[in-house]
């Protein structure tokens, strides 16, 4: 190998080292490798051209080529790292979140008045030992009616301006109704679950009526208790409990004799309120507010139910979901609960994290 030749891997050594300098990105690298080492390029041919030299020529030809591939693997290697880090740094240039920004902002929906009341009394009837029971709002007569000591000439059933589904044509069974009342629900549970027993029963109610303070579907809770010497005692300490829980201070609670087909005695029952300048506040002065029906299960309801009333007797009430909550959140029209009207629900609404618990407001 002559000067000349030695000249040309200088020149070659340079050039490489200058194109692997200038690789923007790996697959311009990866172009600089192939043309020097790959299968054709010129550093390969140079190696396959040691073949053909004398052994004087190989000696120094030799040594020289395979310190200039070894420079050029070596250089490359050191570009790969390079070029690696340099792309994953731009990556993270983009892909940076700043997790300090405030977030978009989002339509937030409300917890209606009606679910926030039917979840305070739930859990407040929870501490007290009762469970949630269902039942179904499209009813039969016989669970909305008969069952509950309302035979089909009571003028309770006139009175409940029932809404009749229909049936079909020649079909003369008695129609099913939407039901009146959360009461069916008794009958039922204690039929699937026998006794003793303590539930509540939540949910919607349907009459045809549509005043300031009244709607055509509305929602009811109904209590039940029943044991072998649950007593109207156990009753009204119960609701002075769940009262005094739910609004947050002390009630008073008035029984004054009333009258219910499935009850006997039965009761309606008022709480201590007074009125100061037009407002209204519960659990003061003496004024009261009828916010419920209750009595002595009537044994004619526990016998409809597969119960002895010979063995079991206790106490059931059933009191308006919509009406306390228009009393507790001073809601003074009850027609707008079931308007949708997004205002009114953005200014009654609750937040999804107000959970109520008996301990949210209790001041006794
Ligand atoms: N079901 C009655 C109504 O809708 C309310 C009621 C009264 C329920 C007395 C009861 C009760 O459980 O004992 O007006």
């Amino acid at each position: 190998m002559d000067e000349a030749d030695m000249d040309g891997i200088t020149e070659l050594r340079d050039r490489y080292l200058g194109a692997i300098e200038a690789a923007g990105d790996e697959a311009a690298l990866e172009a600089v490798r192939l043309s020097a080492l790959g299968k054709k390029g010129e550093v390969s041919a140079l190696m396959r051209s040691l073949g053909g030299m004398s052994a004087e020529e190989r000696k120094t030809a030799g040594p020289a080529l395979n310190a200039l591939k070894d420079d050029l693997n070596t250089a490359i290697l050191t570009a790969r790292v390079r070029l690696a880090d340099a792309a994953l740094e731009a990556r993270l240039a983009t892909e940076w979140a700043d997790v300090t920004l405030p977030p978009r902002p989002r339509a937030e929906g409300t917890i209606h008045p009606v679910s926030q009341v039917r979840d305070e009394v739930i859990a407040i009837f929870a501490d007290l030992g009762f469970s949630v029971a269902e039942g179904p709002q499209v009813e039969t007569d016989w669970y909305n009616f008969d069952a509950l000591n309302i035979p089909g000439h009571h003028p309770a059933r006139a009175e409940m301006d029932t809404f009749y589904m229909a049936r079909a044509e020649g079909d003369n069974r008695p129609p099913h109704v939407l039901r009146t009342h959360t009461s069916p629900v008794q009958i039922r549970h204690m039929e699937a679950n026998g006794v003793p027993c303590r539930v509540i029963a939540p949910g919607r109610v349907f009459r045809a009526d549509y005043d300031q303070t009244h709607t055509p579907m509305f929602h009811q809770i109904e209590g039940l208790a029943i044991d072998r010497d649950i007593s109207m005692a156990n009753l009204k300490w119960v609701l002075e409990e769940f009262f005094s829980a739910f609004f947050g201070t002390s009630v008073k609670t008035r029984f004054r004799a009333s009258h219910f087909p499935f009850t006997e005695p039965s009761a309606e029952v008022d709480i201590q309120c007074s009125w100061v300048g037009g407002q209204l506040k519960v659990g003061e002065g003496d004024g009261w507010l009828e916010v419920l029906g209750s009595g002595m299960v009537h044994p004619n309801v526990l016998r409809a139910a597969g119960v002895d009333p010979e063995q079991w007797q206790g106490f059931a009430f059933g009191m308006g979901i919509d009406r306390i909550a228009m009393l507790k959140y001073g809601i003074p029209d009850l027609r707008a609960f079931f308007d949708s009207d997004l205002r009114w629900l953005r200014h009654y609404g609750f937040a999804a994290l107000d959970m109520p618990s008996i301990h949210a407001g209790v001041s006794r």
